[in-house]
């Protein structure tokens, strides 16, 4: 393959000595490692620091003019030398002829590397073509044991998205399931095995309330047509109802009158009496229950599935058993973490951690004096459970920030009650809050409807380009994937724990850094393909050395970059590195269609820019899929 190729070409070099002499390196998957093996065994005889020293301190630069790699020469610790002095000594004494890379440039205490045109084109394009979807991935970070690629893989789960059933879904949900979905494919795709968790909100007295709702006003067809809607429904107008009787009773009550027998009769004390039968296992109320919840996650799946999102399970607080949580509540009080406050059992972390973290987890209640348990009660015992079932090496919880001081409460009393080995695989990964998310026709309360609205915005966006419209098979699906790519490319734009406003017309943009924009970009080299209508056979035998113009070169240059990116984005869980990078290099890749035009150029030339574009066309489908994105090919 063409990596082993490059290896060959340089003396003293091979993938597997690579790959013995840095266990972090994995030449194979990361074409990079060839150059970064090379630089370090070049600067090596020149500096006298040892390899093994250096190859770790290679950075990569924030743009192509700095260099592809960076090295602070203090990091050699060299002692007794001045690091700029060293720089300088060590960059005049590169060799003229070395095949990789130019003479380096020093920068103060610093240290620049530019690889050499020829070498990387013919590699890097070579190698992206070979790989195709693979290209990037890192399949060997999820092995148990790295040096055994048939062997055990690491497995994470993720639990994202988990919205609650009958209640609006917000933006919190939203920016879960989109960054969940987001990093279940990224582990994915380094291999790990992956399973994802849909942990919905659905068990509190609330449903017995709606339960009760179904009971009194509830409509088998229409539920079944539309559960989420109904259901919706039914819970504000049965809310609407209870408090309305609530009133009613306060205001006898101020009068004097005796109220007991309309409080026996509430809807509060009937849907408290309906809970009481479910938690109680009442097969009937379990059943009814059972149904809305089935219906709901028929309806999520679909709309899940436009986002190119799965689960492996739908769980849920309604799936912790009330035996579990007791036996976990017995160890919390035999290992003296809990205490009971008049019937109610909390937690009182000041007592339990010492200095400002115990103050900061504060005080927190995990049953009602009624006995009831609480969220984070069932979070207990849900995060053991899944341990049980799947003894996962990480856990990762995609919750809005909101909610750090119960993920930290939670791992903290997983750590309390002595699993800590356990607590330490989990992880909060926290986002911000998305602000102004509403639609033309108010508050949106269903991704239904972000989705379908956001579509709607996108099909008069493109509209207004008649001849480009003309051409689109199924423009409203086109709008529709484009509204999708809109959404979520807004969302993953920044960091995640910034806050950011929803802004329908500046995400439905072509220009800017947009869904649309990337869907552009693809689509346009989707068409250079078409219109040169080359066969594989022809684009492969493209003699490469014909692109030698620099353009071409960085372009090479920045698909050499993706399985770093990757590696990267492995560290930052965040997906504003892939975006950022795919608007770099596709910024990089539309400014040389100027330069290095296919059709219309002679035929040699013409099969050596197709195999570049088509490269560049493969490491842009390939971030795009892991954004969970659907590229469109017009
Ligand atoms: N359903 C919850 C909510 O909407 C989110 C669940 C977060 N996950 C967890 N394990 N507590 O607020």
């Amino acid at each position: 393959n063409a990596v082993e190729q490059l290896a060959g070409q340089v003396e003293g070099m091979s993938l597997d000595a690579i790959a013995q002499t840095y266990p972090n390196a994995h030449p194979e998957a990361n074409p990079l490692d060839v150059w970064r093996a090379h630089l370090s065994n070049v600067l090596s005889k020149i500096s006298g620091v040892d390899t093994s020293i250096i190859f770790p301190v290679i950075a990569w630069t924030q743009s192509l003019d700095k260099g592809d790699f960076i090295i602070p020469v203090p990091a050699l610790r060299i002692k007794g030398e001045k690091p700029d002095a060293l720089a300088v000594e060590w960059a005049s004494k590169w060799p003229e002829d070395d095949p990789l890379f130019k003479k380096p440039v020093p920068t103060k205490t610093f240290l620049s590397f530019f690889i050499k045109g020829a070498p990387a084109v013919k590699t890097i394009i070579k190698a992206v073509r070979e790989q195709g979807t693979e290209y990037g991935k890192a399949p060997f970070d999820g092995l148990k044991d790295p040096k055994d690629p048939s062997g055990a893989r690491k497995r994470i789960i993720v639990e994202f998205s988990s919205p609650n059933v009958a209640k609006p879904f917000h933006a919190g949900h939203l920016r879960s399931t989109i960054i969940g979905g987001f990093l279940a494919n990224l582990y994915e795709a380094a291999g790990w095995d992956v399973i994802r968790i849909n942990y919905l909100g659905d068990w509190g007295k609330q449903y017995g309330l709606l339960a009760l709702a179904f009971q009194l006003y509830g409509n088998e067809e229409e539920l079944k047509r539309d559960p989420i809607d109904h259901l919706f429904k039914l819970y504000v107008r049965i809310n609407a109802e209870m408090s309305t009787e609530k009133e009613a009773i306060e205001a006898q009550k101020k009068e004097g009158k005796d109220t007991t027998e309309l409080e026996a009769n509430s809807l509060d004390e009937r849907a408290r009496g309906y809970f009481k039968k479910m938690v109680d296992g009442d097969e009937a109320a379990l059943a009814q229950w059972r149904h809305f919840r089935d219906l709901s996650i028929v309806k999520y799946k679909e709309t899940y599935a436009r986002l190119n999102i799965r689960f492996d399970e739908y769980s849920g607080e309604s799936q912790v058993t009330e035996e579990d949580m007791a036996e976990n509540a017995q160890i919390m009080a035999d290992k003296g973490v809990t205490e009971n406050d008049n019937g109610a059992v909390l937690i009182d972390f000041t007592k339990q951690v010492p200095g400002k973290e115990g103050k900061q987890l504060g005080k927190a209640v995990l049953r009602k004096r009624d006995g009831t348990a609480l969220y984070l009660t069932r979070d207990v015992s849900e995060l053991l459970g899944r341990f049980h079932k799947y003894a996962y090496d990480k856990m990762l919880y995609v919750v809005a920030s909101q909610q750090e001081l119960h993920l930290k409460q939670l791992f903290k009393i997983t750590e309390l009650i002595g699993h800590k080995d356990i607590s330490q695989r989990c992880q909060h990964i926290s986002f911000g809050m998305v602000q102004g998310m509403s639609t033309r026709k108010g508050t949106v309360k269903f991704l239904n409807d972000i989705l379908r609205d956001v579509g709607e915005h996108m099909h008069e966006v493109m509209k207004r380009n008649e001849e480009k419209y003309s051409q689109i098979e199924d423009p409203v699906k086109v709008a529709d994937i484009l509204g999708i790519s809109s959404v979520m490319v807004q969302d993953m734009t920044g960091k995640r724990i910034n806050n950011y406003t929803f802004n329908m017309d500046a995400m439905t943009s072509f220009e800017g850094d947009t869904g649309p924009y990337l869907q552009y970009a693809h689509s346009r080299l989707c068409s250079i393909k078409r219109r040169a209508k080359l066969s594989d056979e022809e684009i492969n035998s493209a003699d490469l050395s014909l692109l030698t113009e620099e353009h071409a070169v960085n372009v090479a240059r920045y698909l050499a970059q993706w399985p770093d990116v990757f590696q990267n984005t492995l560290k930052t869980l965040e997906p504003t590195t892939v975006l950022t990078y795919l608007f770099r290099m596709t910024h990089g890749v539309s400014s040389s269609y100027d330069h290095l035009q296919v059709v219309g150029s002679e035929l040699e030339v013409m099969k050596a820019r197709m195999a570049l574009y088509d490269a560049a066309r493969i490491v842009l489908y390939n971030g795009m899929t892991l954004l969970g994105l659907t590229p469109v090919e017009r």
